[in-house]
C-alpha cells in the first residue's frame, strides 16, 4: 500500500507543472495543425496556381503550333513555332504526335523546346489524359529532379486526335518555398513551445505560491493561531479568497474570544459563591457564636446556595440553547391569560420591593403560537429585571396586543433606564451594567428562547422609560 502511494506521490503533478503541460500542449497542436493542414494547403494552392497559368499558356500559344499539324510544314518550322511558344511562355514546350493503334495510342515527340534527353525522363502521363477526354488536362509529374507541372491541349485533326501539345515547368519552386516555410513553422513551434512552457510555468507558479500562502493560512488556523491576516494584494479570484478567508479567521477569532471569555466567566461565578459558602462553614464551625449571629450566616449560606441553583439552572439552559438541543413544545396559547398569571407570581415580591405592577390586556384571548412555559420563563425574566434594576417605588406595567401578524407582549418601567452604551450588549452572556448582584446571563437567554420561538426580543431605553418587548408570530 504505502509502495503505491509513494509512486502516487512521485507522479502528482504540481497545480503549475500541470498548467505549464496544458499549455505547451495547446501551442502543441496549434502548430500541428499548421504543419501538417495549412502548409499542404499552401503548396496545393500554389501547384494549382501553377497549373492554371500552364493550362492559360496553352490557351494563348498552341495554334500556331496545331496548325503544322496534318499540313505539310517542314519539322524545322514546327520546331520554331514549338521554340517560340516556349520562349513566349517561359515554358518547355513538347509537341507530342498520336498514332492510333489496335487497343489505344502510341505517343512519339515530333518538337521539343528543350533537349531531347530530358523528354525522356517525363512519362507525359496528362498527354494521354488529353487524348482519352479530348481535353486541356493537367497535372503534376515527379521525377528524379523533382517535381514538374504539365498541361496538355489536344490538337484535332479530321475528328481525331492527332497530337498533343504539354506545357511544362518545374514546381520545385512552388515546393521549395513550400518546405521553407514548413522548416520555418517548426522552428518558430520550438521557440513558442519553449517559450509557452517557461512563460505558463512562471505564472503558474506565481498562482500557486499564492495559493500555498493560503494554505499555510488555513494550517495555522487549524493549530489554532488566528493573528496573522493574508495579505490581499489582488482582486481577482484568488484575492477575493483571502478577503473571504480573512473574514473567516476574524470571526473565528471572535468566536475562539468569546469561547474563552465565557468559560472564564462562567467559572468565576461559580467560584466565587463557592468560595463564600466554605468561609461561612468554617465560621459556623465555631462552637461559641450566639445564636442570632448563626442565624445571620445561616441565611447567608441560603442566599449563597440559591445564587448557585440559579447559576447552575442558567447555565444549562444557555448551554442548550446554543446548542440546539433544547425540546421546545409550541401550541397555540392565550398570552392575556399567560401574563396575567406570571404577574400574580410576582404579588410577594412587590409587596417587599414596594413597586406597582400593573397588567394591561385587552379583553378576550390573544393567541399565540409559542412554548407556554418558556414564554413564561421570559415575562419572569423580564419582570424581574425591571423589580431589580430599578429603585424601589417604580412602576412596572406589563401588556400584551396584537399588531399586524404579530403578539406583542411588553414589560415597561420607569426607571432610570440603561447606559445608552451598554445597551447593544445587555444580551450578551454574563454582560451587566449596574451594580446589581447578578449573572448576566437573564436576558442573554430570554432572547436566545424568543429567537427559538421564531420571534424576537428587543429594548427600547432612554431614563424614565424602559421596555422590553417579545414578539411572537400570531
Ligand atoms: N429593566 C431594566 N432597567 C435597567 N437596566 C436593566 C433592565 N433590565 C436589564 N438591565 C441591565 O441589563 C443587564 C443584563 O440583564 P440580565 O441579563 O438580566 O442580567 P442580570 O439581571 O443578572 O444582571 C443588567 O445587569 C442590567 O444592567
Ligand atoms: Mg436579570
Amino acid at each position: 500500500m504505502s509502495g503505491i502511494a509513494s509512486v502516487r506521490g512521485r507522479v502528482r503533478l504540481s497545480l503549475s507543472n500541470r498548467l505549464a503541460l496544458l499549455f505547451a500542449a495547446i501551442m502543441l497542436i496549434a502548430f500541428a495543425v499548421l504543419y501538417l493542414y495549412v502548409a499542404p494547403g499552401l503548396q496545393t494552392r500554389l501547384l494549382g496556381d501553377q497549373l492554371s497559368q500552364l493550362s492559360s499558356d496553352a490557351h494563348a500559344h498552341s495554334r500556331p503550333i496545331a496548325r503544322t499539324v496534318g499540313s505539310a510544314e517542314p519539322l524545322s518550322n514546327v520546331q520554331d513555332r514549338v521554340n517560340a511558344a516556349a520562349l513566349a511562355t517561359g515554358d518547355r514546350v513538347t509537341l507530342m504526335l498520336v498514332s492510333h493503334v489496335a487497343g489505344g495510342s502510341e505517343l512519339s515527340t515530333l518538337a521539343d523546346s528543350s533537349r531531347r534527353s530530358a523528354t525522356a525522363a517525363l512519362s507525359f502521363a496528362v498527354a494521354r489524359r488529353a487524348i482519352s477526354t479530348g481535353l486541356m488536362a493537367t497535372g503534376t509529374e515527379r521525377t528524379r529532379s523533382g517535381t514538374v507541372a504539365e498541361a496538355a491541349t489536344p490538337v484535332m485533326f479530321r475528328g481525331r486526335t492527332a497530337a498533343v501539345i504539354v506545357y511544362s515547368a518545374p514546381a520545385s519552386g512552388v515546393v521549395r518555398a513550400v518546405t521553407t516555410v514548413r522548416d520555418q513553422i517548426l522552428v518558430a513551434g520550438a521557440i513558442a513551445l519553449l517559450l509557452a512552457l517557461i512563460g505558463s510555468y512562471l505564472v503558474a507558479r506565481a498562482l500557486a505560491l499564492r495559493v500555498k500562502r493560503l494554505e499555510r493560512a488555513a494550517e495555522k488556523v487549524a493549530a489554532g493561531d488566528f493573528e496573522e491576516a493574508i495579505p490581499v494584494d489582488s482582486s481577482d479570484e484568488l484575492g477575493q479568497l483571502a478577503v473571504a478567508f480573512n473574514a473567516m479567521q476574524r470571526q473565528l477569532a471572535q468566536l475562539e474570544s468569546a469561547r474563552k471569555k465565557f468559560i472564564a466567566t462562567a467559572s468565576h461565578e461559580l467560584r466565587t459563591p463557592i468560595f463564600s459558602l466554605s468561609g461561612f462553614v468554617e465560621l459556623l464551625e465555631d462552637e461559641e457564636l450566639d445564636v442570632g449571629t448563626r442565624r445571620r450566616f445561616l441565611e447567608q449560606v441560603r442566599d449563597q446556595v440559591e445564587r448557585l441553583r440559579k447559576l447552575s439552572v442558567d447555565l444549562l439552559d444557555l448551554s442548550r440553547l446554543e446548542s440546539g438541543s433544547l425540546e421546545l413544545r409550541p401550541e397555540q396559547v392565550d398570552l392575556s391569560e399567560l401574563t396575567r398569571s406570571v404577574s400574580g407570581e410576582f404579588e410577594p415580591v412587590l409587596a417587599q420591593h414596594d413597586s406597582r405592577l400593573e397588567v394591561r390586556v385587552p379583553a378576550g384571548r390573544i393567541e399565540a403560537t409559542c412554548d407556554p412555559v418558556r414564554v413564561a420563563q421570559i415575562v419572569r425574566i423580564l419582570i424581574d429585571n425591571a423589580l431589580v434594576h430599578t429603585p424601589s417605588g417604580s412602576r412596572i406595567m406589563v401588556s400584551t396586543r396584537r399588531a399586524d401578524g404579530h403578539v406583542r407582549l411588553a414589560v415597561r418601567d420607569d426607571g432610570e433606564g440603561i447606559d445608552p452604551q451598554a445597551l447593544g450588549r445587555i444580551f450578551e452572556p454574563f454582560f451587566t451594567a449596574d451594580d446589581a448582584q447578578g449573572s448576566g446571563l437573564g436576558l442573554a437567554i430570554a432572547s436566545e428562547l424568543a429567537g427559538c420561538m421564531a420571534g424576537r426580543l428587543s429594548v427600547d431605553s432612554r431614563p424614565g422609560d424602559t421596555t422590553f418587548t417579545l414578539e411572537l408570530p400570531a
